[in-house]
């Protein structure tokens, strides 16, 4: 298992999907107590990978002896964080139902039943939706209180579906390849501060030819208490460095706490297969 690093420990890494380009990462304690990873990329030829101290760690892997990843108090703070959302009502990108982006993108795109994984699944709504469309869902959340309401929502709607609660960068190492993974709400506040381990995530669990859909706020209005924002230009470069488009498009996330709801990408990729290129965006 990995562990964490110590506060103050840095270290640099060839990225293995670019070799033209190293990561600097380093590992900062907050004023709170709570550890960050501040995560850097540059070009390769302009750095030695010679210049890293003796001390520091190659190839990101943690010190032997430090605490397990999963009994790290600042991890547990960040999921009763999002439990405590739930737990206070209904949160505001709950809408209840389905999204009507997200309906929308299955029922015009030939993405056929087939394995699929939701990263962030929240109370269910469309997991739910997409396991009574035969598809073979496995939906993972860290609130016990979101899993509690996706797995009532489930069974009200005679759905057959898994449910996993974990932690999805755990749940991620060992859960396999899957046809299609999605998120909506995920990759747009989880970019912020852990972009390289989440795109290490989506290398998992995906394989050639794996669609990606990301719903994700976006930039171009005022959106107090709304959504992360992320630009077209951040989706293309970030999620690129893994998949190609197939398309992009604005849509309205639904929320019970504005009516015309909040502006966002909605994003589906493709892992590319040699010599088959599916990209038409
Ligand atoms: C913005 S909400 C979106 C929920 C759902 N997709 C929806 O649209 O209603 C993000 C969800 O991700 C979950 N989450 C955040 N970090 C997580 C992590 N590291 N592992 C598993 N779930 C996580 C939260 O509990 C929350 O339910």
């Amino acid at each position: 298992m990995l562990n964490r690093p110590n506060p103050g420990s840095k270290w640099l890494e060839k990225n293995v999907r670019n070799p033209q380009t190293i990561r600097l990462t380093v590992c900062v304690s907050l004023p709170d107590g709570r550890l960050c990873t501040d995560v850097r990329e540059g070009d390769a030829s302009v750095s030695e990978m010679s210049d890293m101290p003796e001390n520091e760690t190659p190839e990101n892997e943690m010190p032997e002896n430090e605490t397990p990843e999963d009994e790290m108090p600042e991890k547990k703070m960040a999921m009763l964080d999002w439990d405590a959302m739930y737990r206070a009502g209904t949160p505001p990108w709950d809408a209840g139902c389905p999204s009507r982006e997200f309906m929308s993108v299955i029922e015009s795109v030939p993405i056929r039943p087939c394995t699929t994984l939701e990263l962030g699944c929240g109370s269910g709504a469309n997991a739910v939706y997409l396991a009574r469309r035969r598809f073979e869902v496995t939906a993972v959340d860290g609130s016990p209180l979101a899993l509690e309401r996706a797995r009532l929502r489930a069974e009200q709607s005679n759905a057959l579906l898994r449910f996993v609660l974990a932690d999805v960068f755990d749940f991620g190492r060992h859960a396999g390849r899957f046809e299609f993974v999605y998120d909506v709400g995920f990759y747009h506040f989880v970019r912020q501060n852990e972009l390289g381990r989440f795109l290490d995530l989506l290398w998992w669990v995906t394989q050639p030819g794996s669609y990606y859909l990301t719903l994700a706020g976006s930039t171009g209005e005022t959106n107090e208490g709304g959504p992360p924002q992320v630009s077209e230009e951040e989706i293309r470069d970030e999620l690129g460095r893994l998949f190609e488009v197939v398309q992009i498009r604005p849509f309205r996330f639904e929320s019970p706490r504005r009516a015309d709801g909040y502006l966002g990408w909605s994003c589906l990729m493709r892992r590319p297969t040699i010599g088959n290129s599916t990209a038409s965006a």
